[in-house]
């Protein structure tokens, strides 16, 4: 199958590839799994002390388009607040990496993703 010339970018060069460490206080971390395919999505947040989320980091395991949906949205989570992270949709990850109906799934991933991460962090912090 071919990919987009944008999953390719993505793919070939990853952005915020990596984990934080657990000491760090200020992380919230997602793991999400696509039954679909049973590729594999971890993704972290580091939120700041205004709330706005200033670094990010993923590992994923699975498909070209998966690991380019989540270094993508590391990308667009930096400088968003956790409620603006919530309104990433795989909609708009699909659409910006051209990705084809087969692989939307892989962009639900990134979009479960940035929930689960949002979602820890919040349980954590108690907001
Ligand atoms: Fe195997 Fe995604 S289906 S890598
Ligand atoms: Fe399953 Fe991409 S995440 S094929």
């Amino acid at each position: 199958m071919a990919y987009s010339e944008k999953v390719l970018d993505h793919y070939e060069n990853p952005r915020n590839v990596g984990s934080f460490s657990k000491d760090d206080g200020n992380i919230g971390t997602g793991m999400v799994g696509a039954p679909a395919c049973g590729d594999v999505m971890k993704l972290q947040i580091r939120v700041n002390d205004s709330g706005i989320i200033e670094d990010a980091r993923f590992k994923t395991y699975g498909c070209g388009s998966a690991i380019a949906s989540s270094s993508l949205v590391t990308e667009w989570v930096k400088g968003k607040t956790l409620d603006q992270a919530l309104e990433i949709k795989n909609s708009a990850i699909a659409e910006e990496l051209a990705l084809p109906p087969v692989k939307i799934h892989c962009s639900i991933l990134a979009e479960d993703a940035i929930k689960a991460a949002v979602k820890d962090y919040k349980d954590k912090h108690g907001s």
